[in-house]
């Protein structure tokens, strides 16, 4: 190895400086435009926003299924999406809110679906079964709980959000 200093030649110094500068101004230029790319991602959803589905005088001990409508924002897709839940009112007066969503392999659930097993939801897929307050009965497929609904009571309306895993509010 030699000592000597290699001069920087004039050419490659343009070279250098040149692509310097076009990197800036390439990074000045592609910043907002993957920013604008990637804001729905980057927008909270609205997913979680509470909706009003029934009046609390309409709720009896049996429970009903409701019906409403979201929109959801997926990123860039926007649609409206139909919800249920099973509603009633516990023997403690408690407003009760679970998913129809079976939690085997996600049929929908039914209110005594099943003549053999009265006072409980019944999934038609697989036989599932589960008792009125959600809970799998042992030794059929479901391994998990029916998911229940946040809900909040307004003025005499019941409000359901997102349904989630027992344990998770
Ligand atoms: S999907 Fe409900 S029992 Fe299989």
């Amino acid at each position: 190895m030699s000592g000597k200093k290699q001069p920087v030649s004039r050419r490659q110094f343009l070279n250098y400086t040149l692509t310097g500068v076009g990197g800036f101004m390439a990074a000045g230029m592609l910043a907002p435009m993957v920013r604008f790319a990637i804001d729905p991602v980057l927008q909270a959803s609205s997913g979680g926003d509470l909706k009003a589905v029934a009046q609390v005088d309409e709720l009896t001990t049996e429970p009903q299924r409701f019906d409403w409508t979201i929109d959801q924002v997926d990123a860039w897709y926007e649609s409206e999406v139909t919800k249920s839940a099973w509603v009633y009112k516990t023997d403690n007066d408690e407003i009760m809110a679970l998913s129809p969503v079976c939690k085997h392999l996600g049929c929908v659930v039914n209110w005594q679906g099943d003549p053999d097993h009265p006072e409980q939801f019944f999934c038609p897929c697989h036989d599932g079964r589960y008792y009125k307050d959600g809970v799998n009965v042992p030794n059929t497929p479901p391994n998990a709980a029916l998911d229940v609904f946040e809900h909040e009571v307004r003025e005499g309306t019941l409000y359901l959000g997102n349904a989630k895993p027992r344990g998770e509010f």
